[in-house]
């Protein structure tokens, strides 16, 4: 229920929103049951009149009959109107909302989920949560209002067929959603697993179709892909009965209202003291209430996937991060890396650094080299303070890390990943990562120094034009050179490369040398590599590996 709880409370700032949501929906609502009974009344009068026995005034009934008509319409399309505001106001919070809680836990914290898990949950979990007003909240509390509205209404005239109505909306509204989720409990997670699996047969089939043929095996997976339709349509089958059996139960729980209220109704009627017209009033009327409640099933429906999304989302957010902000950060002197007997290990693993220590002085290149595995992309990490070291510290100009705020720490440094992340967007928009405020010149002059202006100012779209999954693909060199580029922007004084230039071939590689070169003037450096060509960049080597025991 906790989840419930903070689940409201990311909904607070929308409540005036949802309120008026709620209320539009409550009169949606109540205008149709007036709609109906009114007709009732009127029809039945109508035709008493007729027999001659009364007289009826017809305009006033006639003209409120029209006027709910249009109430509910005009009512209708603003409650859809403001509720999908509200949706796309809760959006526009949540993953905004969820982003800033992820981003003190990154890396360390992440690195445990594999992408795809990160991937679904801000994509399906989080459109779960904005569901939650949508089809829980605003559905719920509109059913609850109107239900009490119209129970208290027919009241007013006959005790009896309010009793039975409050009876009929519990029935239709509580019992029978319960008894529908209770039949299709588990029935999701079949059914997603049942589709996981027919999909990726299917892909099997199509991808491996050469090897298949070649072992003669064509025929097997086929057979597999058959087994598996028929596991899914199985599956399939006992949440569609269940829906169906709860429409038709509903449906009945209204005809049995009806019949309700004119069993009730009948007795006073045969003796004069309901008259025609109310008896029409109040039967047309029940039939018309479990309107009320018709939108609950799907309330009830979505309920288990919105708690499960929530649940896994807070689990999230609710960690810790692995390093905490200084209370009274200090600002480090000078650019100078100290790492003293430091020892650390990955949460729960064996340790990686064991006593481990480097000086490099202010403005120097030092070199990192040592077996895979040994820890280097480690070192960087922990000077990038993404960790905290178990014992020993890290310093940076003679203050601890810990004690220096995050913000000035990243203006501190820059890194040249081994793996250059480049994103879905223009050039210009990769690079101003690193700086927003950058103009087109500063843009231009850092691809100089990185060796890669010429190559940009051939593309035909220059600056503009899109990397990534909908544009161009850099060469491995020129992806590696736009996040030199992007480290000069940064124009930190301390610099980390972590093998730059593994993986590419001399000639690429060279180019790349030459863009280093201009990055690493006049900075402090600590470079992670195995390769003669940027060994030679290093005033000095050391050996990292053999640490552990
Ligand atoms: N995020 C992590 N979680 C757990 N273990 C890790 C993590 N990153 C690296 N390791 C482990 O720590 C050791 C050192 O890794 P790393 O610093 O990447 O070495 P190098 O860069 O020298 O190849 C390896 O055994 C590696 O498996
Ligand atoms: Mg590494």
């Amino acid at each position: 229920m906790t989840e419930v709880r903070r689940l409201l409370r990311l909904c607070h700032p929308m409540r005036w929103k949802i309120a008026l949501g709620v209320l539009l929906s409550v009169i949606v609502i109540l205008s149709n049951v007036a709609l109906m009974a009114v007709s009732g009344w009127f029809i039945t009068a109508m035709a008493l009149a007729g027999l001659g026995k009364m007289t009826l005034e017809f305009f006033t009934p006639a003209a409120g009959i029209r006027g709910l008509a249009l109430l509910r319409s005009g009512a209708r399309y603003l409650e859809r109107l403001v509720s999908h505001d509200a949706t796309l106001a809760v959006l526009a919070r949540l993953r905004p909302w969820f982003y800033k809680k992820l981003v003190p836990l990154a890396p360390a914290r992440l690195q445990g989920l594999r992408h795809g898990d990160l991937l679904a949950r801000i994509r399906s979990d989080i459109d779960a949560l904005d569901t939650f007003h949508l089809r829980i909240l605003g559905p719920g509390l509109a059913a609850l209002i109107s239900s009490v509205i119209i129970v208290a209404a027919f009241a007013l005239v006959s005790p009896g067929v309010a009793v039975m109505t409050a009876l009929g909306l519990l029935l239709a509204g509580v019992a029978v959603p319960l008894l529908v989720r209770r039949a299709t409990l588990g029935a999701g997670s079949a059914l997603s697993s049942a589709r996981a699996e027919l999909q990726s047969g299917t892909g099997d089939l199509t991808r491996g179709f050469e090897e298949l043929r070649v072992l003669n095996a064509t025929g097997a997976q086929i057979d597999r892909l058959r087994a598996l339709s028929l596991r899914l349509i199985a599956a399939q089958r006992r949440p569609a009965w269940a829906a169906a059996a709860g429409t038709a139960l509903t449906n009945g729980v209204g005809q049995a209202m009806t019949l309700g209220a004119a069993l009730i109704l009948l007795p006073g009627a045969a003796a004069g003291e309901v008259s025609g017209p109310i008896f029409a009033m109040l039967v047309l009327g029940a039939m018309a209430s479990v309107e009320a409640v018709s939108s609950l099933p799907g309330a009830f429906a979505a309920w288990d996937a919105t708690l499960a999304s929530a649940r896994r989302i807070f689990a999230l957010t609710d960690q810790t991060p692995a390093v905490s902000e200084p209370a009274m950060p200090e600002t480090p002197r000078g650019n100078a890396v100290r790492f003293e007997d430091v020892h650390f290990a990955y949460d729960g693993g064996s340790p990686v650094l064991d006593g481990f220590d480097l000086t490099l002085q202010e403005g120097r290149c030092l070199a990192l080299t040592g077996p895979t595995g040994a820890g280097k992309s480690t070192v960087l990490a922990l000077l990038q303070r993404f960790h905290d070291p178990d014992r020993g510290f890290v310093s940076l100009g003679g203050t601890d890390l810990r004690r220096i705020a995050d913000a000035t720490l990243r203006q501190r440094i820059a890194v040249v990943e081994q793996q250059v992340q480049l994103f879905n967007a223009t050039i210009a928009e990769n690079l101003r990562l690193a700086r927003p405020d950058a103009d087109e010149d500063r843009l231009w002059q850092v691809l100089e120094q990185a060796q890669l202006a010429a190559e940009i100012r051939a593309m035909p779209e220059g600056l503009k034009t899109r990397l990534g999954e909908l544009g161009t693909r850099l060469s491995g060199g020129q992806a590696r050179r736009l996040g030199i580029a992007r480290a000069l922007l940064v124009d930190a004084p301390v610099l980390l490369l972590d093998e730059p230039t593994e993986g590419l071939d001399s000639a690429t590689e060279a180019q790349v040398i030459a863009a280093l070169a201009t990055l690493i003037r006049g900075r402090t450096v600590l470079l992670v590599t195995h390769r003669p060509q940027a060994l030679a960049l290093a005033d000095r080597q050391v050996v990292i590996g053999g640490a552990r025991a």
